[in-house]
């Protein structure tokens, strides 16, 4: 069967580069007679390789040597308990933005291991289909926590909230070198890799080194496992690393580096980007919308509804929305366009287009929705 352009929040398409290479080691990594799957993570031919791993993430993301780069487990989700447990830990109080599904998860985590949160702003009156302006945080918080990329809702922060001496913490699960990130505004930075970076199954944290806390001093009851400085001292080898993701990772970002970096990835996602928002802000008919307003839109995940999404709730108007939703859905898998079906809380369809998408799957998309929009106007 051909490859088909596949348009998932997560895990998502890799480089097809990447994937041949992989392919190409399977059997034989570097003379060793193994796979890298089979490997200690403890031998010599698999030191180099999370070595360079960490060194081509300080390149390309520009990282400041008072910043620890750790590759952990546990997802995304892992990291709101994570942040919590570290860094709440002197007033025992945070601001999170609440800005849709994953940041009220990381603020519901972090309430829940006894931090006082507050949510000092939010979208939810607009169902998250923007980022709130917060010029600039104040009060004695031990940190401040924004979602950088919201991929359920499809937006976006273009602006740093200033936080002042107040460590900013950011999830760029979604985000991760897909564009420049001053890493020096950030104390603390992560991102799940299966979007941008690798496969599921490993984390990167970029962490300030004097917000790393000793584990005795980490929030009553952190398991050992739970604690940056675990990570940090072990060089991410208190344990058995996830040894494949890593090397995965490692090539991904070397493929990064061969297509101009971050600013190259910025490049490549904004043509992307505005092909596939110049046509559902400007398509005949207004068929379709994106749902996202503009000046908080994400170049990475794009949701979007048909003009049969009204907003009726009567039985007739849902079954009709429900009816073409699943037709497009359907239809565009069955012409090699997979993975569109949009989140329940947006409804619709979402179409995630991270680095490794190319601009012809998006140009493939757009003339498919040219023609459904035809054929069910
Ligand atoms: C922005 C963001 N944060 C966190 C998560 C949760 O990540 P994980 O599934 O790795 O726990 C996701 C998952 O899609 C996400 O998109």
């Amino acid at each position: 069967m051909a490859r088909v352009y596949n348009f998932s929040a997560g895990p998502s398409c890799l480089p097809e580069e990447v994937l041949q290479a992989c392919a190409a080691e399977m059997m034989d990594y570097n003379g060793t007679g193994q796979s890298v799957m089979e490997m200690s993570h403890r031998s010599k031919a698999y030191e180099p390789i999370i070595q360079d791993a960490e060194a081509m993430v300080r390149k390309l993301m520009n990282v400041p040597d008072n910043y620890k780069v750790l590759f952990v487990q546990g997802g995304g989700s892992t990291q709101f308990a994570m942040v919590a447990e570290n860094l709440g830990i002197h007033t025992g109080k945070a601001a999170y933005i609440e800005t849709g599904v994953w940041a009220k998860k990381a603020a519901a985590e972090a309430k829940k291991l006894g931090v006082e949160v507050d949510i000092i702003a939010s979208s939810k009156d607009k169902n998250y289909s923007y980022i709130p302006k917060v010029e600039k945080i104040e009060g004695d918080y031990d940190y401040a926590y924004i979602c950088f990329n919201n991929t359920i809702m499809g937006t976006h922060y273009e602006y740093i909230p200033d936080t002042g001496n107040i460590p900013l913490v950011a999830d760029i699960s979604s985000c991760v070198l897909s564009e420049p990130l001053d890493v020096s505004k950030f104390g603390l930075l992560f991102a799940g890799a299966q979007k941008n970076l690798a496969p599921a199954g490993v984390t990167l944290v970029i962490i300030r080194e004097d917000l790393i806390p000793e584990v005795e001093n980490c929030r009553a009851g952190t398991p050992t496992m739970l604690a940056y400085k675990t990570h940090a001292d072990n060089d991410s080898m208190y344990n058995t690393p996830p040894c494949y993701t890593i090397y995965v990772l490692g090539k991904v970002l070397h493929w990064i580096e061969a297509n101009g970096g971050a600013e190259g990835m910025l490049k490549r996602n904004k043509e992307k980007a505005d092909y596939l928002y110049n046509y559902l802000d400007n398509n005949e008919g207004n068929f379709y919308h994106a749902t996202t307003e503009i000046g908080s839109r994400s170049l990475m995940n794009v949701p979007f509804l048909t003009k049969y999404s009204t907003g009726a709730t009567d039985e007739a108007s849902l079954a009709k929305e429900k009816e073409i939703n699943d037709k497009f859905v359907k239809e565009a898998a069955a012409a090699g366009l997979v993975n569109l079906k949009g989140h329940r809380l947006v409804g619709g369809m979402r179409a995630s287009i991270y680095n490794a998408m190319t601009l012809d799957g998006v140009k493939a998309l757009v003339d498919f929705m040219k023609k459904f929009a035809k054929e069910n106007a």
